[in-house]
């Protein structure tokens, strides 16, 4: 029998209504209670301004967890799953609504937990009322979902706005990403194994892509989605929390406080892009109609409440330097976008040619090592190289080979947790290595605005349409074919 976390917490979900409550957390929450991970006096409160009772709550959050969890709901693990359930009506904009969360809240016995899965604008509204009904006493703690503002002025007005209300060690910053088993194991690749780490630098790596594809369009997230656009949804969160934890250095230890500075170093390393350099290191597109698996789905501008006149970026692929001695000419090649082929995620760390060619009938010129470390689906860790063709020949051939991981075998498969699972429970234990700082949110806007701004400004801003199914924009090919260089296929 697990019980992970020995204090009872009582978590306040605001936006309850909402895609990621119902997608997301519901269904790590069931999870968290199936694996027996949760204090049997913890309580999960949905807020919002629905007019739901607890009953109806409890039956609108079944069918979420039955739609959106790939499994049958065991009815024994329900019935104590649902008795945590509460719902409390609260329009975050009404002061005297808070009252009836006071009400709610077990305040003596329980750490309260806020995960606001609310827009930034109504943050403010939440802060304010939480601190007029003296609900942010210091042991409570508030999570808050990416992305945290929409450039680096209104992010820090946000962060200078919380800080009013709550301390830093209770500010937990989500970006769901790092809750990810895979992104966890890239500091176990890096850190625990001397052959990645004394070849991780300039010396021996050519350059590394990562690509974070998604089959998904917008799903039903239009007026989210058209004001944000992927660089501002996945760019300025996932992607450079991904290119930061596989270039830093070693941290002195996984505190949240070291392995947060280490990031921050690469994220303050990272070579300006702006209107001189816009056009050779950006590529943007938008999707068309196409198919995804042979279903034929709509182009972005005919997604449901879709303006016509949208120049809102569902593609985008990045050149990114970073100015340090270790990663000095090493170029990083992002890509991200919504209804490519496939979904996948994925880096490709290329290893420099060898100089010198012993094997003259061979492709040894133009081969290059791939260190592949495959995040999502089916976690995997391979190694492209090359070895002697068997048989009597008389010269060398080279034939290509693959070493594949078994790390990520069935056996270990069943332990695959979801992200939001691992970040839910790290937030109920109160531990905030997981999470994101101020600083690296700030410092990544620092980088991100100056893209958004060139974009605006020069004529590089139209978009380039790409059919719904394909890898993006040919323009995202010519971004690595002017390098010499090609973005790795997908097998
Ligand atoms: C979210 C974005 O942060 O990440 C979504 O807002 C995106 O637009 C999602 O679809 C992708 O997450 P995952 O875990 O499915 O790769």
């Amino acid at each position: 029998m697990i019980i992970e976390t020995n204090q009872a917490c009582d978590l306040v979900i605001f936006g309850a209504k909402g895609d990621l409550s119902k997608r997301k957390l519901l269904p790590a929450l069931y999870k968290l209670e199936k694996s027996n991970r949760m204090h049997k006096n913890t309580r999960i409160i949905g807020a919002g301004r629905a007019d739901w009772n607890i009953p109806e709550y409890i039956k609108i959050a079944k069918t979420a967890i039955e739609n959106f969890l790939n499994e049958k709901i065991d009815s024994v693990i329900w019935k104590k799953f649902s008795s945590r359930l509460n719902f409390c009506n609260i329009d975050v904009y009404e002061k005297l609504h808070f009252i009836r969360l006071q009400k709610i809240l077990d305040q003596k016995k329980n750490t309260i937990i806020y995960y606001c899965a609310m827009p930034p604008h109504t943050l403010n509204s939440i802060f304010i009322g939480l601190k007029n009904a003296n609900l942010n006493p210091q042991s409570s703690r508030i999570i808050l979902e990416k992305p945290l503002g929409s450039c680096l002025k209104t992010s820090k007005i946000i962060n200078n706005q919380i800080s009013q209300y709550f301390s830093e060690s209770q500010i937990f910053r989500i970006d769901h990403y790092l809750g990810k088993e895979a992104i966890l194991n890239l500091l176990a690749l890096r850190f625990a194994n001397s052959f990645f780490f004394h070849c991780w630098n300039n010396n021996v790596i050519d350059h590394i892509q990562i690509t974070v594809s998604e089959e998904v369009g917008i799903e039903g997230r239009w007026s989210y989605f058209d004001t944000t656009g992927q660089m501002k949804d996945m760019v300025q969160n996932h992607l450079l929390q991904i290119l930061a934890i596989i270039t830093m250095e070693q941290p002195k230890n996984l505190t949240a406080k070291n392995v947060q500075n280490e990031k921050l170093k690469i994220l303050r390393s990272l070579k300006t892009i702006n209107e001189k350099n816009i056009s050779t290191h950006t590529v943007r597109g938008q999707y068309s109609e196409g198919y995804i698996k042979g279903k034929n789905v709509p182009s972005y501008l005919k997604e449901e409440g879709a303006n016509q006149n949208s120049q809102t970026e569902t593609f985008v692929a990045i050149k990114v330097n970073i100015e340090n001695k270790k990663w000095f000419g090493v170029p990083f090649y992002l890509r991200t976008g919504k209804r490519l082929r496939y979904k996948y995620s994925e880096i490709v760390v290329v290893f420099k040619k060898i100089p010198v060619n012993l094997f003259k009938n061979s492709n040894l010129r133009e081969f290059q090592n791939k260190l592949i470390i495959r995040l999502e689906p089916n976690e995997n860790i391979k190694i492209d190289f090359l070895n002697k063709m068997p048989g009597l020949n008389s010269e060398y051939k080279l034939e290509n080979s693959q070493f594949e991981s078994n790390y990520f075998s069935k056996k270990n498969s069943k332990n695959l947790i979801d992200a939001y699972e691992r970040l839910l429970l790290e937030s109920m234990r109160g531990k905030q290595s997981l999470f994101v700082s101020r600083e690296e949110i700030e410092e990544s806007w620092k980088w991100i605005d100056p893209i958004i701004n060139a974009w605006k400004k020069t004529k590089n801003s139209n978009i380039q349409l790409y059919q719904s199914g394909t890898w993006g924009p040919e323009n995202s090919n010519l971004l690595l074919f002017n390098d010499n260089r090609v973005w790795y296929e997908f097998n």
